[in-house]
């Protein structure tokens, strides 16, 4: 599905590489953790899958587009209609209610079918907040309503940068049964996480080390 060869990306000038040749195959259907000390690349990949960020040199295409060839707009576009992002912070706009942070990515998208919002905010247990400002909201609450802006296009892949770092067990366990769920019904998931034991939940785990990934037998 998503095939990466040879990605290198450097922040200052390629005078140091924090991806340094990295080749990295997802397949449809995984359901995978990557883990890595704090610094080691993992934001920097996640950008990089998700076209938000372009790496400096190598090739990556996803099904049979050759992202390498595409510019800023039709990244955008790719990223759109195949891609749904979870971001470390929540990126929530606070002053606006669940139901339209939820419904802002198809704002920028041409997408033309109606989006199922109460089935999205039913199965992210959220419904009920529906009308409430983001910012009397929980944290886990907000990292929900971030996963439901994230699949409201229905996307192939959901990325998902810490998705649980600022959550107690009940809650990451909440997320957990929602991404399996996800997963489940077809979709492709690849989550970001420095908490081993829940990357323990995936059916693949990937360490990004030296500016490379590698498959982690636990
Ligand atoms: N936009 C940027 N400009 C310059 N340097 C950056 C930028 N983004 C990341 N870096 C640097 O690249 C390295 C990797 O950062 P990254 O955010 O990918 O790490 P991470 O593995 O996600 O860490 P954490 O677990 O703390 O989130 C760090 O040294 C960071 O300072
Ligand atoms: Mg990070």
């Amino acid at each position: 599905m998503y095939k990466l060869q040879n990605i290198y990306k450097s922040y200052d000038k390629e005078k140091t590489f924090i991806l340094n040749d990295l080749y990295f195959d997802v397949n449809e259907g995984d359901f995978v953790a990557i883990i890595g000390k704090s610094g080691s690349g993992k934001s920097t990949l996640l950008n990089i899958l998700s076209t938000i960020d372009t790496p400096t040199k190598g090739y990556y295409i996803f099904n049979d587009k050759n992202l390498t060839k595409l510019n800023d707009n039709q990244l955008a576009e790719f990223r759109n209609q195949s891609i749904g992002v979870v971001f470390q912070s929540y990126h929530l706009i606070e002053d606006y209610t669940v139901g339209e942070n939820v419904m802002l990515p198809l704002m920028f998208s041409n997408q033309k079918k109606q989006p199922n919002l109460d089935g999205i905010l039913e199965k992210l247990d959220i419904l009920p907040l529906k009308d409430k400002r983001v910012k009397i909201l929980s944290g886990g609450e907000q990292q929900r309503v971030s996963i439901a802006r994230a699949i409201i296009s229905n996307p192939k892949m959901l990325l998902a940068d810490e998705p649980t770092g600022n959550l107690d067990h009940e809650n990451r366990d909440n997320i957990l049964s929602i991404l399996k769920k996800l997963n489940s019904e077809g979709m492709t998931i690849i989550v970001v996480t420095h908490d081993l034991e829940f990357a323990k939940k995936f059916n693949k785990i990937y360490e990004i080390k030296d500016g490379k990934i590698n498959p982690v037998q636990i």
